[in-house]
């Protein structure tokens, strides 16, 4: 339509250049907001890629006195134009973009085999890494692990940290920096399944976190230790104001860094530590309104000191992902901050007007005012994560389902899987596992490790049952097979260091019956992956907990799952043991309205979910499957699971907690046992949108791992609800109980294009009704 109003080409651009400026300038959606900035750091890049495209192994640095100003691969900021170009292709899949991040990556490798410099993560992640995520590219990965191994040349396990720079002045300086190297460190752990990359980024990060910041969680550039005492001999600037000063683009690395230490690890230490960054950053009185920082917040001269935009830029991103990590009320103030930052820098004062500055997008950087260089200029870095903000802001908003947080539920449950998993395919389990417990009774140390293990298969085993593919998915998953068989053969073998016990104790039943409600859900994964002997060595140790009465209450199901998983893999049980606790329940035991009794009496408590309610489905569905008569119960039973689900869905509070109620408080999240299963057996009630389901117990697990010293610094769980609470627990509890809390992944074991996770996300009843909407009433069954 204007185009025909304007038949004149010269008069249209005019037109156009005159209403787009105010229109940025006033309050655009911040969807137009990514689109403008996208589509101008494209036309840009472009310019500078075909303007260096015949210059051999030439990568741009800054534009400055009117001229581009260029490097080679050994300058800390090679990585980042190639990475540029790797983010727009992601986000356009332009094969012209990805030709020119192919041609700009392959002019930075030879730094893979740098030993001098730290920036190794900068140079080599922000380019081949980003290369390798999206092309999968087997070159880059070699590449990657070459330069990785050089940058651990820099580490000293004795000073605990990485080795940024060589300087006369410094012994062993460390700048606040090398924070964001360690991301590249973290992948080689995941890609590998090697912890000895993460294990350093984790040193590393602990190290800074004890020398670098100050009481107000600013932070130094330049720490350097002694490398006799260990100590730091001196704190320093090498780019900021001063010594004591705040430079913003330290402390723009020291966000990042640590908001993506928690990603990788979900260690609460770096998810405090980047909110208490973050706090500083944002409630600084000098951090002016339209959050472009100046270039140190302690400049003298503000207000009329310069402005760092790189700063910002690194800021928007961090914020955008920390907003989604951060369960706190402050999540939605990271996030408005990043909107900010993208929206002023993505404003004429910021960005660079099409065709201008050589092809770089955002003008205003501060490289290194001390030495007067790079001062008011556009800089690869500021570009760089401006772009990767706009990327990560526009997923975030246009994220239609609850992909990204099905990742998000996979790296929780591996991350609590790990230990127990790991060491127990190594036969270090015993060795290695804590006891942590109100009790020092020997016999349940002896029991916890079966704990453990029990617990953790039976949460990680419908996710194990989707089998490997050549998804990155799949791989994990193989990686889990893998341990899982491997371990239950050191779980039973009697030679092995980490045989378990299964007898002495009653104890044991319980979680001889974990086991057995995990294998019956990973039938061909993990039973028919076991190898003969080992079957029947299990069926030996599940026939030895025979010998455990069980008390009347939810324990007697105990042994009817043990009985039912005999039926299924062997054909033969024991009729008494598989019968007896279902005619209790059946029969004598229900309250009403979806609740049995603990025995004979009712508990307000959570082992309906816990125990009874998947128990009792399981058991059923297995007698089901062989024909027995009294699998008759199972249409009732399966009405009040669902039912029941019902309920622990509306228990879920608008923040993402839940009452806390009744023994065994310390299983966390597993508590939502009954609702992950009804979830994982589409037992939930045609009312509720699965999706609900996903997004409120999100919230929970967010919520409760977040809390500080949830996990001990070697990855165990400890004895807590929200955080390390040992007088929450009875006198049973110990480390290996708390890996019920496994239970609540499930739904893991459905695909990907289940509703459960293909949903757009939606808010779980709780939330809906404190917000105003009416979510109806809630009644009985009969
Ligand atoms: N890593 C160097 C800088 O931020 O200037």
């Amino acid at each position: 339509m204007i185009m025909k109003l304007f038949n004149n080409k010269f008069l249209y651009l005019i037109f156009s250049i005159f209403i787009s400026i105010p229109i940025i300038a006033q309050e655009e959606s911040i969807n137009q907001i990514i689109e403008y900035g996208l589509k101008r750091a494209e036309n840009q890049s472009l310019i500078l890629a075909q303007e260096l495209k015949n210059r051999e192994h030439v990568l741009p640095r800054t534009y400055e006195n009117n001229k581009l100003q260029t490097i080679h691969y050994d300058h800390w900021v090679s990585g980042f134009f190639p990475g540029v170009l790797w983010l727009l292709y992601e986000n356009n899949q332009d094969t012209q973009f990805r030709k020119y991040a192919e041609l700009y990556t392959a002019r930075v490798e030879p730094a893979k085999q740098m030993t001098n410099t730290h920036d190794l993560g900068f140079m080599l992640y922000c380019s081949f890494g980003q290369g390798y995520r999206l092309t999968r590219n087997p070159h880059y990965l070699d590449v990657i692990k070459e330069g990785t191994n050089n940058l651990l040349a820099r580490w000293n396990p004795k000073l605990g940290v990485i080795k940024s720079w060589e300087r006369k002045q410094w012994q062993y300086p460390v700048i606040i920096d090398n924070m964001m190297n360690l991301e590249m460190l973290c992948f080689m752990s995941q890609e590998f399944s090697d912890r000895t990359y993460i294990k350093v980024a984790e040193t590393h990060a602990q190290t800074t976190i004890k020398n670098h910041f100050r009481a107000d969680y600013s932070t130094y550039h330049v720490i350097s230790y002694d490398t006799i005492t260990g100590m730091p001999h001196a704190k320093k600037t090498a780019q900021g104001y001063a010594d004591h000063s705040s430079w913003s683009r330290g402390q723009a690395w020291g966000l990042y860094g640590y908001t993506m230490m928690y990603r990788e690890t979900l260690n609460p230490i770096y998810l405090e530590q980047a909110r208490k960054i973050g706090n500083f950053l944002i409630s600084h009185p000098r951090l002016p309104k339209d959050k472009v920082p100046y270039w140190d917040y302690d400049d003298p001269q503000i207000p009329n000191a310069k402005r760092d935009a790189s700063a910002a830029s690194i800021m928007a991103s961090a914020f955008i992902e920390l907003s989604q990590l951060d369960p706190s009320d402050m999540a939605p103030i990271w996030l408005e901050t990043a909107q900010k930052q993208l929206r002023t820098l993505s404003s004429p004062e910021y960005l660079a007007e099409a065709g201008t500055m050589g092809g770089f997008i955002i003008k205003h950087g501060v490289g290194d005012l001390r030495s007067k260089n790079e001062v008011d200029v556009p800089l690869t870095y500021g570009d760089y994560y401006y772009v990767e903000a706009l990327v990560r802001l526009k997923k975030l908003i246009s994220r239609p389902t609850g992909i990204s947080e099905r990742e998000i539920w996979i790296k929780k449950m591996t991350r609590i899987a790990t230990p127990v998993l790991e060491n127990l395919a190594a036969g270090t389990l015993k060795k290695n596992m804590p006891f942590e417990s109100l009790s020092n009774d020997s016999l349940r140390r002896k029991a916890s490790y079966l704990e453990a293990v029990g617990r953790t298969i039976c949460g990680i085993a419908p996710w194990l049952e989707l089998g490997s593919d050549n998804t990155k998915e799949g791989k994990l998953r193989a990686h889990y097979i893998n341990l899982v068989v491997k371990g239950l053969r050191n779980a039973v073998n009697p030679k092995s260091p980490d045989n378990l016990m299964f007898n002495n104790h009653s104890q044991p039943l319980v979680d001889a019956a974990f086991l057995a409600e995990g294998i019956l859900r990973a039938p061909t994964q993990i039973w028919k992956k076991l190898d003969n002997q080992t079957q029947k060595w299990l069926i030996e140790k599940w026939k030895e907990s025979r010998n455990i009465k069980p008390f009347e209450s939810n324990w007697l199901l105990f042994p009817s799952i043990i009985e039912a998983a005999l039926l299924e893999f062997t054909g033969e049980y024991d009729a008494k043991r598989l019968n007896y606790g279902i005619g209790r329940f059946r029969d004598e035991w229900y309250k009403g309205d979806a609740w049995y009794g603990d025995g004979k009496d009712f508990h307000l408590d959570y082992y309906n979910s816990l125990v009874i309610h998947p128990m009792l489905t399981e058991v059923l569905r297995i007698m089901k499957k062989h024909g027995l008569p009294e699998a008759d119960f199972l249409p009732i039973q399966e009405k009040r699971h669902s039912r029941f689900a019902e309920q622990m869905e509306r228990m879920i509070s608008p923040e993402g907690s839940y009452p806390v109620i009744g023994r065994s408080i310390a299983y966390r999240f597993g508590s939502f046992h009954a609702l992950a299963d009804a979830a994982l057996l589409h037992l939930l009630p045609v009312e509720i949108n699965p999706a609900q389901v996903r997004c409120g117990l999100t919230s929970v697990i967010q919520r409760q791992l977040s809390r500080p010293n949830t996990f001990d610094s070697a990855g165990w769980l400890r004895v807590g609800y929200a955080g390390s609470q040992i007088q929450m627990s009875e006198e049973y509890i110990n480390t290996g109980s708390l890996y019920l809390c496994m239970a609540v992944f499930l739904p893991l074991g459905l695909p990907a294009d289940d509703a459960f996770w293909a949903n757009p996300s939606v808010e779980w009843t709780a939330l809906k009704a404190w917000n105003g909407i009416d979510v109806g009433t809630d009644h009985a069954i009969h």
